[in-house]
């Protein structure tokens, strides 16, 4: 099999790449190693910048996201009983975000591939990439899988790692070539999906001495809710009764009441900042989880793998028409000046609304304080809001 570019991963890194290079004539081959029903059930992000949702649009995706996504201006925070608004709409240009899960994206790039007729290969086996040193296109780099048992090679002229922060690209790359800037946080979020109203028409944010709590939603029946939780947490410790108990506590505010309702689904999910520099080796492209993490307490992670395929797409497409490697030659450094001001936010935003287990009552009174002055600055809550929304992407 050949290809022009070959796509490892079907999360939204793969699928937004593989339409980006479609629409310009660029052909592309997804191989994906889990089951489509799979990937389009996996519950992880929930909130889209403005800039994702307007590539849905330019991309002619955006049909059941204008029907069933919830536009919100702006997000809550809640520290001591009380609760302030971030009003996008007045700080941030009128720009805002939206809420439609992350596997809807998923489900809708997915069909529209596939109507297309370009072709996805899920529940491939023993994915490996090979031939990819060089960065000249007149050899051919390889992926190698298989097919219901069969071995398949594709050979392409570029490889994107579009494979997840498990994936198997980034660990190809001979590690005397990479560097790692890491950090874990003490603490993982216990998640849930409840068939419960959300008592809030906004997200709120809720730094309380137990602990962080975040109300979101999926839609006008389903609520998404998160609690901070320790990382190695059991969650057959977290019977339903026990966990909408710590969310009252910590969302308890005045005139507010936290509807609840059965919860459909639970996890716990660890925290850490990850990137790896630079995110390209040879004809290997790295692009979404395959290079970075960042802690979800930002809403990044989804918007930050859409911002970088943007990047690999246009120094692609200028490849293909102008045979000239420079954007191709930039796209680590280009997407990481992004991604480091996104790490920065992500981290930011952790570290003022967690408890943190070697903090003290000075941490604490200091986390208030900062948590006083965001809401009460114009200029500080302008700075969340132009982060939140998403910062510009310079191709
Ligand atoms: P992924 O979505 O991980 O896609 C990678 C794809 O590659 C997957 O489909 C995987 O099956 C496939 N793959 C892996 N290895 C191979 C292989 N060897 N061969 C072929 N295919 C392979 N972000 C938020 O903003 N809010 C959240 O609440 C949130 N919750 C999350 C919960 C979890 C459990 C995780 C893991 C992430 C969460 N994130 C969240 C982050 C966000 O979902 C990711 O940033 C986003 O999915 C990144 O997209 P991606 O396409 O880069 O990677
Ligand atoms: C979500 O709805 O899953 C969600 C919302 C905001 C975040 C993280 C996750 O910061």
């Amino acid at each position: 099999m050949r290809t022009q570019v070959g796509i490892v991963g079907a999360g939204p890194a793969g699928l937004f790449l593989s339409h980006l290079l479609q629409r310009e004539g660029i052909d592309s081959i997804i191989v994906e190693n889990r089951s489509r029903q799979y990937v389009e059930e996996r519950v992880r992000a929930g909130v889209l910048e403005q800039g994702t949702v307007d590539l849905m649009h330019r991309l002619g995706l955006g049909a059941r996201l204008d029907q069933i996504g919830l536009v919100h201006h702006g997000i809550y925070l809640r520290f001591n009983g009380s609760t302030h608004h971030i009003d996008f709409a007045d700080l941030a240009a009128g720009k805002g975000v939206t809420i439609y899960a992350q596997h809807e994206v998923v489900k809708d790039l997915t069909k529209a591939r596939l109507d297309s007729g370009a072709p996805i290969y899920f529940e491939v086996a023993n994915t490996s990439i090979h031939d990819f040193h060089g960065a000249s296109t007149t050899s051919h780099a390889k992926i190698r899988f298989e097919e219901n048992g069969d071995p398949r090679t594709l050979d392409c002229d570029f490889i994107a790692g579009c494979d997840g922060f498990h994936g198997i690209c980034r660990p190809s790359v001979p590690a005397a070539a990479l560097t790692v800037y890491d950090r874990e946080y003490p603490f993982g979020w216990l998640g849930i999906l409840a068939e419960a109203p959300p008592s809030s028409d906004e997200l709120i944010y809720a730094y309380h001495e137990r602990g962080f709590a975040l109300l979101s939603m999926r839609s006008p029946q389903i609520g998404r809710l998160y609690i901070q939780c320790k990382p190695d947490e059991d969650i057959a410790h977290w019977p339903d009764a026990k966990i909408w108990q710590e969310l009252q506590i910590r969302l308890a505010a005045d005139k507010f009441t936290l509807t609840e309702g059965p919860i459909l689904q639970k996890g716990i999910t660890g925290m850490r900042s990850f990137v790896v520099e630079p995110m390209q080796f040879g004809k290997v492209f790295l692009a979404g989880d395959a290079a970075h993490i960042v802690p979800p307490t930002g809403a990044k992670g989804l918007n930050l793998a859409v911002a970088d395929v943007q990047v690999l797409a246009h120094a692609l497409v200028d490849f293909y028409k102008s045979g000239h490697r420079r954007l191709l030659d930039a796209y680590s450094a280009t997407c990481l000046r992004r991604v480091w001001k996104v790490q920065r936010f992500s981290w930011w935003m952790t570290s003022m609304l967690h408890r943190f287990s070697h903090d003290n009552a000075f941490d604490h009174r200091r986390q208030l304080a900062e948590l006083d002055y965001v809401t009460g600055s114009r200029s500080a809550s302008q700075s969340l809001a132009e982060n939140y929304v998403g910062l510009p992407l310079d191709l």
